[in-house]
C-alpha cells in the first residue's frame, strides 16, 4: 500500500507554466535566440515557455532549437516532417499545451513582444478571452509597407465583417494570446487551412468571443525572408467562403466550378481563333479549343483550387496532366452518355444537355480529387 503512494507522489517536476507561446518557424535561424532573448526580457519574472513548430527548416533553424531547448527548460520545439502551414503549426503547438494562457508570436521579431504582459495582464483579469496585438487599431502602424500590401488588408478587414460579429480592426493579425477555453471551444472546428488562425477562431467558436486589442507597430523583418506569397490572399477568400458556403457545398468544388467556368472563356477564345482566324476545320478547331481549355483548367486548378497538394516538378506535373486529360475525357463521354439518354426519354433539349454537364462535371471533379491531386497519406 505505502509502495504504491510512492509511486503515485509526483515527481519534483518542473510546473506547469501559466503561459504558452507558440512560434510557427520555417527557416527563421538568425531569429530565434534574439527572440528568445527579447521574451524573457519582457516576462522576466513570469511563467512561462515557448514552444516553436518547425516545418523542417534546412537553414539550421532546428539545430539552434535542439541546442536552445537543451539549454533552457522554458523552450520546447515541435519537428514536423511533410507538411507545412502556419494555421496548422499554430494549433499543434497550442495543442501540446497545458498553460492556463496561449499566445502566438512571428518568430521574425515583427511583432512587438513588449506587449506580453499587457496581454497577460488582461487575460488574468477575465477582461476578454482574447487579446489581440493591433496594426490598425489607434495607436498602431504598419510599418514601411507598400501600398497594394496596405490595400489588400484593409480589404480583407472588411471582408472578415462578414464572417464575425467581433470588432476586429486587424484579423489577419497573427499576434493574439487568449484562454485555453476560448482555443478548446474552436479547435475542432478549424480550418486550419491556411494562414488566417485568428480569424478562424473567432469564426469557429459557438459563442461570441471576448475581444480586447491592444496597438503595436509592425516592425521591419532583419533576417531571412517572407514565406507569405500572394496567394495567401486567395487563400484568405477561401477561409470566408469555407465559413459562408462550406456547410452547404464544400469550397473546393465551388472552386472547381469557376475555373471550368473559366474555361470555357478559354474555349471559345482557341476556338474563334482557329476557326476564324486561321481558317481550320470545325473537328480540328474545336479539338484544339478543348486541349486548350482542359490545359488551362489543370494549370489553374493546380494553382488554386488545389494549392495545398499542389504537384510540382516536370514529373509530377506531366503526369498530372495526362491524368486530368483522361478524366476528362471520360467526363466527356458520360456527359454524351447521359444527355443522350435524357433526350430520348424526351427531357427538353436543354435539360438533357444541363443533365449531361452536371454529371460530367461532378465525375470530373471526384475523380481528379482522387486520381490528379491525390491526398498524401
Ligand atoms: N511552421 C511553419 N510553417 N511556420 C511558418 C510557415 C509554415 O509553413 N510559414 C511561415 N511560418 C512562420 C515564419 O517562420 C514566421 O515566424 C511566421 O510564420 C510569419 O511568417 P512570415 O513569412 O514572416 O509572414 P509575414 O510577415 O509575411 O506575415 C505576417 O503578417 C500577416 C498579416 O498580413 C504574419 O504576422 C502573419 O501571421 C500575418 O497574418
Ligand atoms: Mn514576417
Amino acid at each position: 500500500m505505502d509502495d504504491h503512494i510512492a509511486v503515485l507522489a509526483p515527481p519534483p517536476a518542473r510546473a506547469v507554466p501559466e503561459l504558452t507561446i507558440v512560434v510557427p518557424t520555417f527557416n527563421e535561424r538568425d531569429n530565434i535566440r534574439p527572440l528568445l532573448d527579447l521574451i524573457a526580457r519582457a516576462l522576466d519574472g513570469d511563467s512561462y515557455e515557448v514552444v516553436f513548430v518547425d516545418d523542417d527548416s534546412r537553414d539550421g533553424t532546428l539545430e539552434e532549437l535542439q541546442a536552445l531547448s537543451r539549454a533552457d527548460p522554458r523552450v520546447r520545439y515541435i519537428h514536423r516532417i511533410g507538411r507545412r502551414g502556419l494555421s496548422s503549426a499554430v494549433v499543434e503547438g497550442m495543442l501540446s499545451s497545458s498553460a492556463t494562457y496561449l499566445a502566438v508570436i512571428d518568430a521574425d521579431l515583427q511583432h512587438d513582444e513588449t506587449l506580453l504582459p499587457d496581454m497577460l495582464a488582461v487575460l488574468r483579469g477575465g477582461e476578454a478571452d482574447v487579446v489581440v496585438g493591433s496594426r490598425y487599431a489607434d495607436g498602431g502602424g504598419i510599418g514601411q509597407w507598400d501600398g497594394t500590401r496596405q490595400l489588400i488588408s484593409r480589404a480583407a478587414t472588411r471582408i472578415a465583417r462578414l464572417i464575425i460579429r467581433a470588432d476586429l480592426t486587424d484579423p489577419m493579425s497573427g499576434f493574439f494570446m487568449l484562454t485555453r477555453e476560448a482555443f478548446a471551444g474552436s479547435v475542432r472546428n478549424l480550418s486550419t487551412q491556411g494562414y488566417k488562425i485568428l480569424l478562424d477562431i473567432f469564426a469557429s467558436h459557438p459563442s461570441s468571443l471576448r475581444l480586447r486589442e491592444i496597438p503595436y507597430e509592425f516592425r521591419i523583418r532583419q533576417h531571412g525572408e517572407s514565406k507569405l506569397d500572394a496567394l495567401v490572399t486567395w487563400e484568405y477568400l477561401m477561409l470566408v467562403a469555407d465559413k459562408l458556403f462550406g456547410r452547404f457545398v464544400p469550397v473546393r468544388f465551388l472552386m472547381f466550378l469557376i475555373v471550368g467556368g473559366l474555361g470555357v472563356f478559354v474555349h471559345f477564345g482557341v476556338l474563334t481563333l482557329l476557326l476564324k482566324g486561321l481558317g481550320s476545320e470545325f473537328e480540328i478547331a474545336q479539338t484544339g479549343a478543348t486541349v486548350a481549355a482542359m490545359t488551362f483548367n489543370f494549370f489553374l486548378n493546380n494553382l488554386l483550387t488545389y494549392r495545398d497538394r499542389r504537384l510540382r516538378g516536370f514529373w509530377r506535373v506531366s503526369g498530372g496532366l495526362v491524368s486530368f486529360y483522361a478524366v476528362c475525357s471520360l467526363g466527356a463521354v458520360a456527359n454524351v452518355g447521359v444527355a443522350t439518354v435524357a433526350f430520348k426519354e424526351e427531357f427538353d433539349w436543354r435539360l438533357a444537355a444541363l443533365a449531361g454537364i452536371v454529371v460530367g462535371v461532378v465525375w470530373n471533379y471526384a475523380a481528379t480529387s482522387l486520381f490528379t491531386w491525390k491526398q498524401k497519406k
